[in-house]
Formats: C-alpha cells, structure tokens, sequence
C-alpha cells in the first residue's frame, strides 16, 4: 500500500516515519522546499526522541519530496497532517491549509484513493472537505475519513506505537478497511480501533485536548488555594487521583499549560460552542484563566526580587514548553522572560535543546550553555520546565553558584527539604513555605 503524508509538521512526520516502520511505502511532501532538501539529507526539522534513529533504520520505505501531485497521484491513501493554527482575533482554527490541500489532493488522487483528516480540524471540516473535492472532481469516486492524533511531543513515538486508542471516522466500508488494514499493526498489540463518524472523530478529538486542559486548569486553581491554606497540592493530587473515576494523570500543577495543542484547541473548541450556540463555559474558562496563569508566573518571580527589580539577574532553568522537544510554542516562559526584562531584570537561561528556537522570541535573553552557568551569580533561579538534567542539581553548589538565595521552581520536582537543607529559600507551586 502506496502512503503518502501531505505536511511534515509534527504529526506528519511522526506519522510518515511511523508508518514506514510498520513496512509501508511512505512519501511526505512538503511545500517548504529546504525542509524536504534538509530531511533528504537526513536532517528532521524538529526534535523529538528517537525519531531520527527510526528515519534512518526506515529510510528505504520513505520519500521526501516538494512535488505534489505525482506523489498523491500514486497513492492509495492520502493523509492530511497540515496545521490548523489559531485565527488572530476569535482563535477559530484556521482551516485555510485544509482547504488548500483539499483543492490540490482532488486535481491529482487516482480513483478509489482514501483521503485521511489527521490535521486537528473543527467538527463539519470532513463534510466541508468531501465537498470541496466532489466540486473540483465530479464523478471520481473516492473515500474521506477523518483520524486525529493523539501523539504528545517528547514521547511521541511510543504514543503512535502503544496508543490508548485509534480513532477513525469513516462513512464507508472502503474507508474503513484500509484503515484497519493500516492500523493492523497495532490491533495486534491490542490498541482498540474506534471506528465512528467522521463528525464524531472531529469532536473525539477537540473534547480530548479540552479535558485534558482542564485537568490541568483546575489541579493549578486547587495549586494556588493550597498555598493560602498551608496545603500541599502534590498531596491532594497524588490522593484524589486514587480514585479511578478521576486518574492520576494530568494532575501536576506548574505554570500553565503550553505548546502547540492546547492552547489553540480550548479557544478553537470554545469558539466552535461560541458559533453553534452550545456554549463551552468551562473551556472559555480554561482558556482565560490559563492565560493569566502564565502571567502570574511573572509576578510570582518579581515578587522575590524586592521592590527594586531593577538591575537584578534571574537564570532560567527549561525554556520549551515541557521537556523533551525543542518546541516554543506558546510556552509558559515567553510569558515570563519579557515582563522580567520589562521591569530591568537581567535574564540568563538554558534549555537542552530549545535555545536555537527561543533566539528569535528572545532577543534581550543571555543564553548560557549549561544549567550551571544560567545560574551562576543570580538573584534567583527558576525551574521552568522539568528537563532531567535540572533534576538532580546539587543544592549546595546551587547556592555556592548563585548571588542570591532564591530558588523557584515552577515543576515542583524538588522535596522541599532538599532545598531549604542547602540554605536556600524555595518557592514551588501548591505547597507552602516553611520560611
Ligand atoms: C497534547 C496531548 O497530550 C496529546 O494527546 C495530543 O495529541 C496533542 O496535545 C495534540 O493535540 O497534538 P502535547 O501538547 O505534546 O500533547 O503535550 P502534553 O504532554 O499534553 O503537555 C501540554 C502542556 O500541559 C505542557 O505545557 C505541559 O507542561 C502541561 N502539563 C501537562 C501540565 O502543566 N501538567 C500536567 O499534569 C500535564
């Protein structure tokens, strides 16, 4: 079976390279011609574990290419992995690569061709794109279904690989059996295969990435009241997450959640509410009181800093918006960095690897090739993002680096003892201060 993956974006890529593990034939294409030069020549433009090990071990099954229309023109299946960002101003997904791609599959697919929505796209998107192709090609019989991802960044070969579920929307048997026949590989290893509507498959998705968000939201919320009540929110999360019918998962209180995902699939979902008159009170909250998370992040820093910010240094500690990817997109410390830098602070950080991209957001930032020199002659230091090599950090080198006695640590990856033993003051989140 001929694969080809239209966008090498995350998902298009995670997927294009997984599904050439499992033995397919794969083309990506791609319109950003010095992306496909880069891959050509084995250079993934992002990163992500072990993906680049597995390109290489598959690299006979996979094909980079600009050239469009031969590569859907062989195909049997055609997936679409194309962004869906945010639309300035109503945070409506933008839809408008979906349609683009759409015009452009239909003038080449070959007959009894599947198509596959895997771009995160708001519900009646299936509908509007089977139209859009029955316009420019009437009478080609073909077959649309829609198959979100639930990959997360970081970790996303072992989610593609061991997935909770695979969702498929599907409006007929044709559709339906070559995704089985393309998923078999996992059915063997007993990931259950939902098949549904195309519609339902929209909303699967959106309702996912919501309510993993607001989890999110609410353990931070129950984070900020701990800290008024002499409470520990670890603890809190640790016991109500015994209970089955809530989970353990998705309870860590930080800064706010960030990336590529939530963000814009709560304000696409509230506003997907906003417009069919159902409306997502709940995520229209996750998504306000997110945001002023991010913010408040800011003033918790200043806050240590005295009433003469000015002329202070902090260092930070994980700049991506969690570990393992050198993704910045909408990252708790792009909320942060520049209020510091407003207010005269002196920023210094590090992260493994997301240096490279935070340049460009970053331009006042001095960027420090290793935790140790990020921290070195600070005021205070900040844990933003919980990367392992900020995990086992000596403390008491910590202090005999740092100028001041500070030490925020956002992750909540420290006891709290092991801090304040070294004779620093440590500020986390959802547990009080002894000091
Ligand atoms: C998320 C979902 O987890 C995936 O299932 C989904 O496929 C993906 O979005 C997508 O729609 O493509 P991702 O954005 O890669 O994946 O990362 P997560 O691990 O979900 O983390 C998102 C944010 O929430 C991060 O900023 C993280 O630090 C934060 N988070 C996560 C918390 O603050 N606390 C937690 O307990 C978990």
């Amino acid at each position: 079976m001929q694969v080809t993956i239209i966008g090498t974006g995350y998902v298009g890529l995670v997927s294009g390279i997984c599904f050439s593990e499992f033995g397919f034939e794969v083309t990506c294409v791609d319109l950003d011609a010095d992306k496909i030069d880069a891959l050509n020549s084995g250079v993934l433009p992002i990163y992500e574990p072990g993906l680049d090990r597995l390109m290489e071990q598959n690299r006979q099954r996979l094909t980079f290419t600009t050239d469009f229309d031969s590569a859907v023109a062989q195909a049997d299946v055609v997936f679409v992995a194309v962004g869906t960002p945010s639309r300035r101003g109503d945070g409506e997904a933008d839809l408008q690569y979906v349609h683009a791609a759409a015009k452009q599959i239909a003038r080449s697919i070959k007959p009894e061709t599947v198509i596959v929505l895997k771009s995160t796209v708001v519900v009646g998107t299936n509908a509007e794109v089977q139209r859009i192709i029955e316009a420019e090609r009437p009478g080609v019989p073909f077959s649309l279904a829609s198959n979100p991802e639930f990959l997360r960044e970081g970790s996303a070969i072992e989610d593609f690989m061991r997935p909770d579920r695979v969702v498929v929307g599907v409006r007929d048997k044709r559709a339906e059996s070559v995704l089985q026949q393309i998923y078999r590989p996992l059915y063997l290893r007993d990931a259950p295969i939902v098949v549904t509507t195309p519609e339902n498959a929209e909303l699967i998705k959106y309702a996912a990435n919501a309510f993993l968000a607001m989890k999110i939201t609410f353990i931070n919320e129950v984070a900020d009241l701990c800290e008024q009540t002499g409470g520990n929110v670890q603890e809190v999360a640790k016991a109500i997450g015994l209970d089955n019918r809530i989970g353990g998962k998705f309870l860590h209180a930080g800064p706010g959640f960030g990336g590529s995902c939530f963000p814009k699939d709560t304000r696409a979902f509230a506003a997907t509410g906003r417009k069919y008159g159902a409306a997502q009170n709940l995520i229209e909250s996750v998504v306000s009181v997110n945001e002023a998370r991010k913010k408040a992040m800011a003033q918790k820093i200043l806050a240590e800093l005295g009433d003469t910010p000015r002329g202070k240094t902090v260092g930070i500690l994980g700049l991506a918006f969690k570990p393992n990817t050198d993704d910045m997109r909408e990252a708790p410390s792009l909320a942060v960095i520049p209020v510091l830098e407003a207010a005269g602070v002196d920023v210094k950080a590090h992260d493994p690897q997301a240096m490279g991209e935070a340049k460009s957001f970053l331009p006042n930032t001095q960027f420090c090739d290793s935790a140790e020199d990020a921290i070195t002659d600070v005021d205070v230091a900040v844990i933003m993002t919980e990367w392992n090599v900020y995990r086992a950090l000596d403390m008491q080198t910590v202090k005999k680096l740092m100028r001041g006695d500070v030490v925020i640590d956002l992750r909540n990856i420290y006891p709290v003892d092991a801090v304040e033993d070294a004779g620093l003051t440590y500020v986390s989140v959802g547990r009080s201060r002894t000091k």
